[in-house]
């Protein structure tokens, strides 16, 4: 694993990511996927669809508005304790994370306690604090042309409520049987007070969350078996090392205002341990805010036994650009000299780079582009590169992490093979082009 700074600067130079707005400044808390970061990203999220929904019989999907009716946020109680205590120095006007600036504090932390701590401003270096104060994370927006209280609308902090007001139309259209999932995938906004460590805590960022609805007495089963394949999934599908994830039995002063329970899985990233996913029972919290507040009834009805009720809910949920820098982390590796991004197959954005050994030579660019086709037919997410000697290209196809070299020389026009180098080896084999 290399250091954060390697990662941020392999991600710049070969064009996964980049700073938002970056030619006016940036903007922090923001990031922008270049040509390279849009394929992993992709097939982070394909592989995710693909394991979780696609391959199950017991998952639906939706792809709900961003914008949702007001009430939705006053309901899922994030209007009064969606907040991050903030805490301002006195002397430079910096505004903080209270929490994070004491080592083992919670969101939970009392003014007292972070007084007595004896926190130097990270800006300034004095020590004169104001009161903490709650800071909401939801960004406020006004829907339509009048800018009043009754406009108000606010960004999404989370997809999971796209989920639940659609509850209803699901059940009555689809009538899975219980227990089953709607899975969502899509940008959430949280105005993070430090936005920080790359891509870990942004101010925009990308969900892929489940809600698993289940009979009330069946949760713990549930959260069984979606905890086993969150293991799966991390470790089998995005190929995280095991040792690198850690699971966090998170005590009920620091759980989410609906929670019940919760198992955050912790990822070893490179500037240490930090939350990768969450897994919550959240009860009947969210239906039964939702029964509360429209009026309409949100029980499910068992065919078989006729039986009315309103689901429990076990919510796996995680962020993209987390699932991003841990895979970036896991796979970054120096060695003799080289930096390679040991990806595994499925996520790589490229799975073969051709190229002729010398690009002045029609006779081997013209076979190699017809090496190029063959692949390209057989695996559309092929490269050609002809820049450069065979070294530099080699150099940039193990920087983003393409699993083969096809190169082709003068012994291919005689005998019809060419040159396979295996990224994480750099051993190289001859291969009859017929069998490539
Ligand atoms: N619906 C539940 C929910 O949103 P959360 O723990 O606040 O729970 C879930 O967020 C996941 O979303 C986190 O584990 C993390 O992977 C990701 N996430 C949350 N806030 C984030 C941020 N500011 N930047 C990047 N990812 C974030």
């Amino acid at each position: 694993m290399g250091k954060l700074e390697d990662i941020v600067s392999l991600c710049k130079r070969r064009g996964f990511i980049f700073q938002g707005s970056d030619v006016y400044g940036g903007m922090a808390g923001t990031w922008d996927f270049g040509p390279l970061g849009v394929m992993l990203k992709r097939n982070i999220m394909d592989e995710w669809w693909r394991f979780f929904v696609d391959r199950r019989d017991d998952m639906y999907g939706v792809d709900a508005a961003i914008l949702m009716n007001p009430r939705t946020w006053r309901a899922s109680g994030h209007v009064d304790t969606f907040a991050d205590p903030l805490v301002e120095c006195k002397e430079c006007h910096g505004r903080f994370r209270a929490d994070k600036l004491v080592d083992g504090a919670t969101e939970s932390i009392t003014t007292e306690e972070f007084l007595k701590a004896g926190v130097k401003c990270p800006t300034c270096g004095k020590e004169n604090w104001s009161e903490i104060r709650k800071f909401n994370m939801m960004f406020e927006t006004h829907v339509g042309p009048v800018d009043d209280d009754s406009s108000v609308a606010y960004l999404r902090p989370e997809t999971a409520q796209g989920i639940f007001t659609n509850f209803k139309n699901v059940v009555d259209t689809i009538y899975p049987n219980i227990p089953f999932g709607i899975a969502q995938q899509g940008k959430a906004f949280r105005n993070e007070i430090s936005p920080r460590d790359f891509v870990l805590r942004d101010r925009e960022c990308s969900q892929m969350e489940i809600e698993y609805f289940v009979r009330p007495e069946e949760w713990e089963e549930s959260f069984e078996k979606l905890r086993e394949s969150q293991h799966e999934f991390l470790e089998g599908t995005m190929g995280l090392p095991k040792e690198m994830i850690h699971e966090l039995e998170v005590p009920a002063e620091d759980r989410a205002h609906y929670s019940k329970r919760t198992i955050d899985f912790m990822f070893d990233y490179p500037n240490g341990e930090e939350e990768l996913m969450g897994l919550a029972y959240r009860t009947d919290f969210d239906l039964g805010n939702i029964q509360r507040e429209s009026g309409k009834s949100m029980e499910y009805r068992d065919k078989n036994t006729g039986e009315s009720f309103v689901p429990h809910v076990i919510e796996p949920s995680i962020g993209v650009e987390r699932l991003f820098l841990a895979v970036m982390s896991a796979c970054y590796a120096e060695e003799e000299g080289r930096i390679v991004l040991k990806l595994p197959e499925n996520l790589a954005p490229y799975k073969f780079c051709v190229s002729p050994l010398l690009k002045n030579k029609p006779e081997l660019v013209e076979k190699a582009r017809e090496v190029y086709e063959i692949l390209k037919q057989k695996y559309t997410f092929v490269t050609w590169d002809d820049s450069g000697n065979i070294g530099k290209r080699y150099k940039k196809q193990d920087e983003i992490g393409t699993p083969k070299c096809v190169v082709v020389d003068f012994e291919s026009l005689e005998d019809g093979a060419v040159t396979v180098r295996d990224r994480d080896t750099t051993e190289q084999i001859r291969v009859k082009i017929e069998e490539l």
